[in-house]
């Protein structure tokens, strides 16, 4: 049996869909590979303004935050420096967020009198970044913000102060560019809205 069949009958027995060619279950485009680029570049650049002759010390929020990370930082251009932070909201399978998180994998740095932007990639009901801000300001950064590239505004449970917004989207399950449905489809270059009865059916 192949690695990739084995992952296959794994995930087959933990009762995770395997993945399929996103063709078969996507709903539309939302925001297309060049509309993302062009967007992250102006964040790139208002976040340059903004921390002018500061130093800054982007937090990326894993997995989902990896892609935005890496094209924003090259449209930086003050001194920066780039940190990991793994939360687990809930699980594979699972659509929306419990409000329960838990870090899985710390920052390396000590942030005390940094200034701290936390990078996600999209924020849904809030907790998870209400969780992970709460934890960073006990650390007594210099500054503390956030910087999203989707936020699901109608969806918003708790306050979160969002400094950077790359789009606002309506209430759908998207995937593509850093979000995964069940771990899959981060590669692709576009965001894309799932029809969950397409993908479930499948
Ligand atoms: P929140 O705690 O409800 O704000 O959930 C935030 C996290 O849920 C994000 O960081 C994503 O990992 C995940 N998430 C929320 N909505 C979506 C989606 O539409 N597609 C993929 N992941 C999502
Ligand atoms: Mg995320």
């Amino acid at each position: 049996m192949s690695d990739s069949n084995a992952l296959y009958q794994e995930r087959k027995c933990l009762g995770i869909p395997n993945p399929q060619d996103y063709h078969q279950f996507i709903k539309s485009v939302l925001i297309p590979e060049d509309a993302l680029q062009r967007r992250i570049a102006e964040l790139g650049a208002e976040i340059t303004r903004d921390y002018a002759g500061k130093n800054l010390l982007l937090v990326c929020i894993l997995r989902g935050g990896v892609m935005f990370l890496t094209d924003l930082i090259r449209h930086i251009q003050v001194p920066v420096m780039m940190e990991f932070m793994a939360i687990s909201s809930y699980g594979a399978g699972a659509r929306s967020s419990a409000g329960h998180v838990r870090v899985t994998l710390d920052l390396a740095t000590d942030i005390c009198n940094l200034n701290v932007l936390v990078v996600e990639d999209i924020i849904d009901s809030g907790h998870t970044l209400k969780s992970v801000m709460e934890l960073l300001r006990a650390r007594r950064p210099q500054s503390l913000e956030i910087c999203t590239l989707l936020d699901k505004v109608v969806r918003r449970e708790v306050v979160v102060p969002v400094r950077y917004r790359g789009f606002e989207i309506p209430n759908e399950f998207v995937f593509g560019y850093g979000l995964d449905i069940d771990e899959f489809y981060r590669n692709l270059p576009f965001i894309g809205a799932v029809d969950l009865e397409k993908y479930q059916a499948a």
